[in-house]
């Protein structure tokens, strides 16, 4: 394994190039020996691994993958396999909000494609390195924003009758919390829990494409009720390093603390059929 001891421990956070994953990586690189951030863009990931190497214990590594492509995203998982003997930590992280429908590079509604197919994908693909740790956590972040729909647009996923931001970003957040609840049944013997949570609402950069949102987000009233990038990296790093939380898989956590999510993210019915449907999406694309 690599030139690291038998007692090396990796954690990677997707999306660890801004906003709450650059916080949440910080957070963990004093708890971890190595880890691993994931972005799309090369500039702005060796900006943040530089940031983060100023001040951490542990190693930085740094992924690049575009998880619009589903492609790029099987590499990833490929290269990570490689780099890392084994994942203690899977900080499912990257998200996007869209101002106008856009369309993945495999013909995906975008925020659907990122926000939770190259999700299932890639964890999907790196079963094999959470289970070399032997006590590994996927922790998956959704939104409180998962509440709104009451169920999945399951006629059309990819949203091309009738398309609005919020609610096609509701939807895929609440596509996390159900694909989390389903990975926790299904991986319950193999040692890899599986928790879900709401980091808060948190000035970051995941209302650039709106210019209202954006300008709201940053006025001086929302610096009032808008938490700070590290105070929205809280529950992340709580649910992926608790030592009371060992073992503990299928929940959902608020501000640092367990909460209860909406009812349809806890229809197993929808999580097991969500599943099915993005193995088949993933299998047309890639396969
Ligand atoms: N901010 C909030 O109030 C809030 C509330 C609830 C939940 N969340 C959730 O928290 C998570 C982090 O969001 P944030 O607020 O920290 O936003 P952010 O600052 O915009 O960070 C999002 C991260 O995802 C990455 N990303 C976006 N599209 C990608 C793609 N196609 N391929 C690969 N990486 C991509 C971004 O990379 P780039 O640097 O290249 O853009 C960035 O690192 C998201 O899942 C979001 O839904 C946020």
């Amino acid at each position: 394994m690599r030139e690291e001891t038998r007692a090396t421990r990796y954690a990677l956070v997707t999306g660890g190039s801004s906003g709450i994953g650059l916080e949440t990586a910080r957070g963990l690189s004093s708890r971890f020996e190595v880890v691993g951030i994931v972005g799309r863009n090369a500039g702005r990931l060796e900006d943040a691994a530089k940031e983060l190497r100023s001040g951490s214990i542990g190693r930085i590594e740094t992924f690049q993958a575009d998880f619009s492509a589903l492609a790029q995203v099987q590499r990833l998982a490929w290269d990570i396999r490689n780099r890392f003997g084994r994942l203690d930590v899977l900080v499912n992280n990257a998200g996007v909000w869209h101002r106008e429908r856009t369309v993945s590079k495999d013909g995906f509604e975008d925020t659907f494609a990122v926000n939770h197919l190259a999700h299932f994908l890639l964890t999907n693909e790196l079963q094999d390195t959470l289970r070399a740790s032997g006590s590994a956590r996927v922790v998956n972040v959704s939104s409180s924003m998962h509440a709104r729909p009451k169920s999945l647009n399951w006629d059309d996923l990819n949203f091309e009758k009738h398309w609005r931001g919020f609610w096609v970003y509701g939807h895929s957040k609440l596509a996390n919390i159900l694909f989390s609840n389903e990975l926790a049944r299904r991986w319950k013997d193999l040692g890899i829990t599986s928790n879900a949570l709401n980091p808060g609402n948190v000035r970051s950069n995941i209302t650039r494409n709106n210019v209202f949102l954006n300008a709201l987000h940053r006025s001086p009233f929302a610096r009032m009720i808008v938490m700070s990038e590290a105070e929205g990296a809280k529950t992340s790093i709580y649910v992926a390093t608790a030592p009371e939380l060992e073992g503990v898989t299928g929940r959902y956590f608020d501000k640092v603390r367990e909460a209860k999510p909406s009812r349809a993210s806890t229809d197993e019915e929808a999580a097991r059929r969500l599943w099915e449907r993005s193995q088949e999406m993933i299998d047309a694309a890639i396969r």
